[in-house]
């Protein structure tokens, strides 16, 4: 299987003088796959996922997109868009504005470079494939639950036809029965659009649900990665252990 994003010996840190907060990660996604990076809080995870999507620069090692590293990359190269991200809060990162056609047309217009009439019916499109329709899509923000805003910031990436879906704690703040339904939706359209995903989540329940392979980090870096089912079945080390442990102690 093709490699679409590799990363070698990859080193994050905020500021110059600060220690690295990620260390000598090396962690691939192959097209199609599903992964799902576990840890717990302030292990690194999010910052990881910046430097998938480029925006935050390597300290040392690189980030590669299709075997080519981010620094290489140009703002108007068909790479810049292919890692798409997904984040926790749909609301601030969606314009207060702006109805949910809008959004998604506008970047059928912006980033596909389609006529206005033809960024709509993209658009109306993508939001039908999120299971939007009807008067949804003419709602701004605060009209739509956090589920359906999560659904709109999918549509928005779909529209940049990404080969990798990155899921920063997508779930997180959606109710409970709301999490499964856009972590099955985030499922099928990866599943049927042949894109992978890189699902970032404290949740081992969703994770399990999802990931053929796990990628487990512990202060900055990878204490253990494998398949899934292996990891979740017979960690081999005593960090992984003691994260499953306690997150499948009640499990009936
Ligand atoms: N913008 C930032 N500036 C400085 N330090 C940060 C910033 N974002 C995260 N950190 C630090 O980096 C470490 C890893 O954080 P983060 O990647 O957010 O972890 P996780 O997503 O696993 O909870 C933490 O110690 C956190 O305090
Ligand atoms: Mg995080």
């Amino acid at each position: 299987m093709s490699e679409v994003i590799v990363t070698r010996n990859l080193s994050l840190g905020y500021g110059k003088k600060t220690a690295p907060v990620v260390e000598d990660v090396n962690v691939s996604v192959s097209a199609g796959e599903k992964i799902a990076i576990v840890g717990e809080s302030g292990s690194g995870k999010s910052t990881l996922a910046k430097a998938l999507c480029g925006t935050l620069a390597p300290r040392s090692g690189t980030v590669e997109i299709q075997g080519r590293p981010w620094s290489a990359i140009r703002r108007t190269d068909p790479e810049r868009r292919s890692v798409q991200m997904i984040f926790q809060d749909p609301y601030t990162s969606l314009n207060p504005t702006m109805t949910a056609l809008a959004t998604v047309s506008e970047a059928f217009h912006v980033v596909q470079h389609l006529s206005r009439q033809k960024a709509l019916a993209a658009a109306r499109e993508a939001l039908n494939d999120v299971g939007l329709s009807g008067d949804m899509i003419d709602r701004v923000p605060r009209g739509l639950s956090g589920g359906q805003l999560q659904r709109v910031s999918i549509a928005r990436a779909l529209a940049c036809q990404p080969d990798v879906l990155v899921a920063d704690e997508a779930t997180a703040s959606l109710d409970v029965s709301v999490q499964a339904q856009i972590i099955r939706l985030l499922v099928t359209l990866v599943e049927t659009r042949g894109m992978a995903l890189v699902m970032i989540s404290h949740d081992l329940h969703l994770t399990r649900m999802v990931a053929d392979r796990l990628v487990v980090m512990r202060k900055g870096h990878v204490v253990e990665q494998g398949e899934a089912s292996r990891i979740f079945e017979s960690p081999s080390t005593a960090y992984a252990q003691e994260l499953l442990a306690s997150a499948f102690l009640d499990a009936p």
